[in-house]
């Protein structure tokens, strides 16, 4: 059944498969963005169709909201319940400590407050994503449309006084024009090449005028589920160290598949 699909989607899919086993029934979780997070919010729905669980779901983006709803998933917002059990999102990079850069798709804000807000973030990612130092990713900061080359100007500026390789930002656009946030903010790419402290550069960004929010996850992911293309899944947890291999059955989830409408 996933003879069809490349060898990177069937790592996604290898991590998204195993990191629904977390879920329990009457759990509020927060569903992530992107192609790996789709993934485990179909493998989620056919969890709680095949089981008959439920969960409450906040969406990290209206793109995940509209599929969580079409798998009949039921979606509320973040204000219906405060605080949540369990996120799971993908991610664009992770470290050996699971500090992260997100934003890849844009939703980085929606996704931060989620994360934050939950008992335990679980990320899931192809083998690809863990680097040994974040930054080779550019990273993203979510800007107020209102001054937003200031706020750059500012960005680089302050990129003078801190550990990182390179200090290029940019605009980033959709079809020739601005790119919107589901917020309606814009987002500023910064290819740093290597960020020589993390910790440091997140918490001078948010700093900065115009700055709503930055890519950068220090310190909220719990667990990173890491698949690979044959099906394999390593779960590496921060907290107790513990590291586990498994293997994820990859012929079965038909429904899975045949779900697929893009
Ligand atoms: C969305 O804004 C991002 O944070 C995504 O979670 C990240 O870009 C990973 O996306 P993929 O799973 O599509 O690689």
């Amino acid at each position: 059944m996933t003879a069809e699909l490349s060898p990177i989607d069937k790592a996604k899919y290898a991590a998204a498969r195993r990191s629904v086993d977390f879920v329990e029934s009457g759990m509020k979780l927060g569903l992530g963005t992107g192609s790996t997070a789709a993934w485990m919010v179909r493998c989620l729905a056919e969890r709680v169709k095949a089981e008959g669980l439920k969960v409450t779901c906040v969406a990290t983006s209206k793109r995940t909201a509209t599929l969580a709803r079409d798998l009949g998933l039921s979606v509320v917002g973040m204000d219906d319940v405060k605080w949540l059990d369990l996120t799971i999102d993908g991610t664009d990079e992770f470290d050996p400590n699971l500090n992260l850069i997100k934003g890849g798709g844009a939703a980085l804000l929606q996704e931060k407050i989620v994360a934050t807000a939950s008992d335990r973030m679980i990320v899931i990612a192809d083998a690809a994503k863990e680097v040994a130092q974040l930054g080779a990713f550019p990273l993203p900061v979510e800007v107020i449309p209102f001054g937003w080359q200031t706020t750059k100007a500012l960005i680089e500026e302050t990129l003078y006084s801190l550990d990182v390789l390179n200090r290029e930002v940019t605009l980033r656009l959709n079809r020739k024009r601005p790119l919107k946030t589901d917020e309606g903010h814009y987002i500023l790419d910064l290819n740093l090449k290597r960020i020589g402290n993390p910790r440091q550069l997140a918490l001078v960004l948010n700093q900065i005028p115009g700055v709503v929010e930055n890519g950068l996850f220090i310190d909220i992911c719990d667990v990173v589920v890491i698949g690979n293309g044959d099906g394999r899944v390593t779960v590496r947890d921060i907290n107790s160290g513990r590291v586990e291999d498994a293997a994820v059955d990859m012929t079965l989830d038909a429904n899975v598949f045949t779900d697929l409408g893009d």
